[in-house]
């Protein structure tokens, strides 16, 4: 299991942007072929992460592309993908359908690449009341679909509300999220980029309300959001001291044969055991 923690936006159409963007330690980089493009210049960005993709050796990437109807995914697939991408991000994910359409057309052009069919990861944008509704099957939608994440910019704007710093607005569609990508049986979904790019106080607040609710990582936008979401989604000394403490102490008592016992106040069963391991996994 791979999560990742940090994941950076950067718009396609933007080589110095980019350039950076690799240099700056986020787990990945997205590549984005979407609303960070604007309209007049969706063919220019492709060609620019086409370039970029086929002339680099990349640290970790992704590329979002435009749904699956908008008259540009066509294109934009068969620009992207690539060998040297870990996969594609599909913007305005809304429909298990939309998914393994998306899928289907991956595999024809890894075929035509020369990719082994089924390499390349598919990562559903869910950013819409359908997406969220749908996000159970979106999330079993086919092998390739290992993580979803949350568009929460046009979720709340289409849900008339606004990305607050305190995220009741959030609350449905991120414990949704959770609960869709566990019971599809697939890695814990990756939160929305937070839009508080100068208030690190907020960004903070709202990283840690994601990782409270179950999500593995955060998508950012700017160099000044990765170091605190990284801190966020990493276990503190403390919870890896505690976690160790919870295995090497039930072990113990399960090796005399208890299946519960009493530490520092709480009670520590098979469950308690297995969220410490988990924890444990997650170390980079
Ligand atoms: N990736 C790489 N570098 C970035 C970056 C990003 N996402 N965002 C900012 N930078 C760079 C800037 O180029 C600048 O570099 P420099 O000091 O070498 O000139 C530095 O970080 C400081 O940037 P700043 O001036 O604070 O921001 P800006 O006004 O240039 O850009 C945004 C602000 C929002 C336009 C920019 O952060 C951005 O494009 N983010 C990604 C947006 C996106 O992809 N959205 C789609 C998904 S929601
Ligand atoms: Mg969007």
């Amino acid at each position: 299991m791979f999560f990742y923690r940090c994941i950076l936006f950067v718009p396609g159409i933007d080589r110095k942007k980019i350039t950076k963007a690799f240099s700056l330690g986020a787990d990945a980089v997205v590549l984005d072929l979407e609303d960070a493009v604007a309209i007049s210049e969706k063919d220019t960005a492709r060609s620019v992460v086409q370039e970029v993709i086929n002339t680099e050796k990349l640290p970790p990437a992704f590329v979002r592309v435009n749904g699956v109807h908008t008259r540009y995914i066509l294109r934009d697939l068969q620009a992207v993908v690539n060998s040297g991408v870990l996969g594609i991000m599909l913007a305005k994910a809304e429909s298990g359908e939309e998914v393994r359409m998306a899928d289907w057309l991956i595999g024809l052009l890894e075929e035509e690449k020369g990719i082994p069919r089924g390499t390349l990861e598919l990562i559903p944008f869910i950013e819409s009341a359908r997406g969220i509704e749908s996000a159970t099957e979106i999330a079993a939608a086919c092998p390739r679909v290992k993580r979803l994440a949350l568009g929460g910019n046009d979720y709340t704007a289409e849900t008339w509300t606004t990305y607050s710093e305190e995220g009741t607005e959030l609350f449905y569609a991120r414990s949704k999220l959770v609960v869709a990508s566990s019971a599809a049986g697939i890695e814990p979904p990756v939160d929305t980029v937070c839009p508080f790019i100068k208030n690190v106080d907020s960004l903070r607040r709202d990283a840690l309300r994601a990782r409270k609710m179950g999500f593995q990582g955060k998508l950012v936008i700017h160099p000044a959001q990765i170091e605190p979401v990284i801190n966020v989604f990493s276990p503190t000394a403390k919870e890896i001291r505690t976690a160790k403490r919870i295995i090497a102490a039930f072990e113990e008592a399960e090796a005399s044969g208890t299946g519960v016992i009493q530490l520092d106040g709480k009670m520590v069963e098979y469950p308690i055991v297995n969220r410490a391991r988990q924890i444990l996994s997650t170390l980079k």
